[in-house]
């Protein structure tokens, strides 16, 4: 049957083998081992599997979306390497961060490399569907730029309400799920409707995952989650904490205090202090329902498609987003 998948696992290993055959060649050595450094360090590959999972849950064979698969992975993985630059990170995936490991030169440049990468893997989609997975794909990277930007806008804004952080999210996160289901059903030639709700499935899995990502940025478990914890809220980030904590003096406080500057020592005991806060103001539960929210419009558009393996990967892979640690 067209439409059948194996499972995550395998399909993930897939993934890994397209990943790595695109950064395969050997020299400069500071161009093309810091992406394999990084494809290396493992990553939930979430993109690739929803362009893979949209076009099975469309009808068609899987592999027809490997390339596009690939594409949208690579061009994640560059916004990674640079995201890393611009928000000082020193950690990702369990490891350092490309510009600590080598610098930033060699951080910049092989963002550069995936960026130009991933329209090489673009490229080699079915050609019946070339001119406007190209148009998106290009379009996506654009939003993508422009919710970076207003990510870091906000940094120096005293504050920023909660539609603009939406449609921060939505430009720099959201837009790459949604584009990912939405390849998928177009490789899949998914008449219009149903190109629809998938992307729609993509954009509130999206919210969601960002809205998680940045409640795990205070209460994740650090070497679970790979990351430095409590790095948005030094770096002064507006996310959907910060506005709501902002709100009463007690959350103000706390945020003034991570902003006085970085104390190894006094960063885990604040990250605690603040951890607590959360539960205690209700602001942790605001933000779960409203990922709950989102992960249920998410599944609501998968109900509209026959019952078939792609289609119960996607409700898998949403039930696991909804209970991620990392
Ligand atoms: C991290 O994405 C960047 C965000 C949009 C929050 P992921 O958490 O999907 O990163 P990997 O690929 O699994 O490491
Ligand atoms: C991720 O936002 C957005 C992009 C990488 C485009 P974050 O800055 O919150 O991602 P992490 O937390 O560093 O993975
Ligand atoms: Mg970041
Ligand atoms: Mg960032
Ligand atoms: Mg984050």
């Amino acid at each position: 049957m067209k439409s059948y998948v194996p499972d995550l696992d395998v399909l993930i290993c897939e993934i890994n083998a397209a990943l790595r055959r695109y950064v395969s060649r050997k020299t400069p050595a500071t161009l093309y081992e810091p992406p394999r450094y990084l494809f290396a360090g493992g990553g939930k590959r979430l993109r690739a599997l929803l362009v893979l999972l949209a076009c099975a849950a469309a009808g068609e064979s899987y592999k027809r979306a490997l390339d596009a698969a690939a594409a949208v992975e690579i061009l994640h993985n560059f916004s990674l390497i640079h995201d890393d630059i611009m928000d000082h990170d020193a950690m990702r995936r369990g490891r350092a961060t490309i510009h600590t490991k080598w610098d930033t030169n060699v951080a910049l440049l092989s963002g550069d490399l995936l960026a130009a990468v991933a329209f090489q893997a673009l490229s080699r989609c079915p050609k019946d569907v070339l001119p406007r997975v190209t148009a998106l794909f290009s379009e996506g990277f654009i939003q993508l730029c422009e919710g970076q930007a207003l990510d870091k806008e906000f940094e120096s804004r005293p504050s920023v309400t909660e539609r603009e952080y939406l449609r921060m999210i939505t430009l720099k996160t959201s837009v790459l799920f949604r584009l990912s289901t939405r390849i998928g059903a177009i490789v899949a030639h998914a008449p219009a409707s149903r190109e629809r709700s998938l992307a729609d499935f993509g954009t509130s899995l999206g919210l969601a995952f960002q809205l998680q990502d940045d409640l795990l940025d205070v209460i994740a478990d650090e070497s679970v989650l790979g990351k430095s914890i409590g790095s948005d809220l030094i770096e002064h980030k507006k996310t959907y904490l910060s506005i709501l904590a902002s709100r009463d003096r007690e959350g103000k406080e706390l945020l003034d205090r991570f902003r006085a500057g970085p104390d190894p020592d006094a960063h885990r005991a604040l990250l605690a202090s603040f951890s607590a806060y959360l539960d205690r103001s209700g602001i942790r539960r605001t933000i779960d329902r409203k990922v709950d929210r989102y992960i249920r419009t998410a599944r609501r558009q998968l109900e509209r498609f026959p019952d078939s393996s792609a289609r119960r990967l996607l409700l898998q892979i949403t039930d696991r987003l909804r209970n991620r640690q990392s």
